[in-house]
């Protein structure tokens, strides 16, 4: 569903590449780690120590990468549309490669990756099967998919995706509302199996940063869901 039926603040709506590419400048001090890095932190399933090929999608400035790094050994790939958030991941030499690629349909070799994560990109998809599907097709048999997300619940509490392009020039990029059915049902679509789901809400250390948020008090900001590849079935001789 397009954004634009919830949205409650009407700024003016940029597609991603021009969005990234002008909210780079000032996106690392705006995105807040409780969105994301809390979740991450708190997953019981993924043993970060265990892979050794990484695939961060939409990796942007490689907020998640840098994450990556502090918890795992393994090699990094990025893939994201937006080169200028591209330079700034580039920047931090912990990715072996970066590709400007679209992440439902990226161009990698098949079955590569025991791992594959995705943050806060899914609501600029206006459909989300190509991402699970293209993330499949990517990742090793038995092989993981981390997916964080900005909650539809928040999203349909009339607050987009957006930034200050200027001082008190506030634009949206483009966003769609996928609910939490829909990711089950994309992903058992594309032959994932569910292994562990998460919610984050506004609480104490949100209302901190963003004081005027008390009217958002305890609704879902972001969501967690690890996903499985099935190992490749085995038949007899
Ligand atoms: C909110 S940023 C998230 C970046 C990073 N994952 C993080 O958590 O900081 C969203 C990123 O998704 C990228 N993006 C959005 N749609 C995309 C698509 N279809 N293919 C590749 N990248 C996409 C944007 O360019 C942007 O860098």
């Amino acid at each position: 569903m397009d954004h634009s039926r919830y949205d409650k603040r009407k700024y003016p709506i940029v597609d991603v590449r021009e969005g990234y590419g002008d909210w780079v400048r000032t996106y690392e001090q705006t995105v807040q780690d409780e969105m994301d890095l809390r979740l991450l932190e708190r997953l019981r399933t993924v043993d970060w120590s265990a892979p050794r090929l990484i695939l961060d999608l939409a990796c942007g400035t490689g907020r998640i990468g840098a994450w990556l790094k502090q918890v795992s050994a393994a090699s990094l790939d990025g893939v994201d549309l937006t080169p200028e958030m591209l330079d700034i991941a580039r920047a931090k030499a912990i990715y072996r490669t970066l590709y400007t690629v679209d992440i439902t349909d990226t161009k990698l070799p098949a079955e590569t990756y025991d791992l594959c994560i995705q943050s806060l990109a899914d609501e600029h998809l206006p459909e989300l099967l190509p991402l699970y599907r293209e993330v499949a097709r990517v990742t090793q048999p038995g092989g993981h998919f981390v997916i964080v997300g900005y909650h539809p619940q928040f999203l349909m509490a009339g607050i987009p995706t957006h930034f200050d392009r200027k001082p008190d020039e506030p634009v949206t990029i483009r966003s769609y509302v996928h609910l939490l059915s829909d990711h089950v049902k994309a992903a058992l679509a594309a032959g994932w199996s569910l292994l562990e789901m998460d919610e984050g809400l506004i609480d104490d250390a949100w209302l901190q940063k963003k004081p005027k948020w008390q009217i958002y008090a305890g609704l879902p900001i972001s969501f967690s869901m690890v996903w499985q590849k099935p190992q490749r079935s085995v038949t007899a001789p």
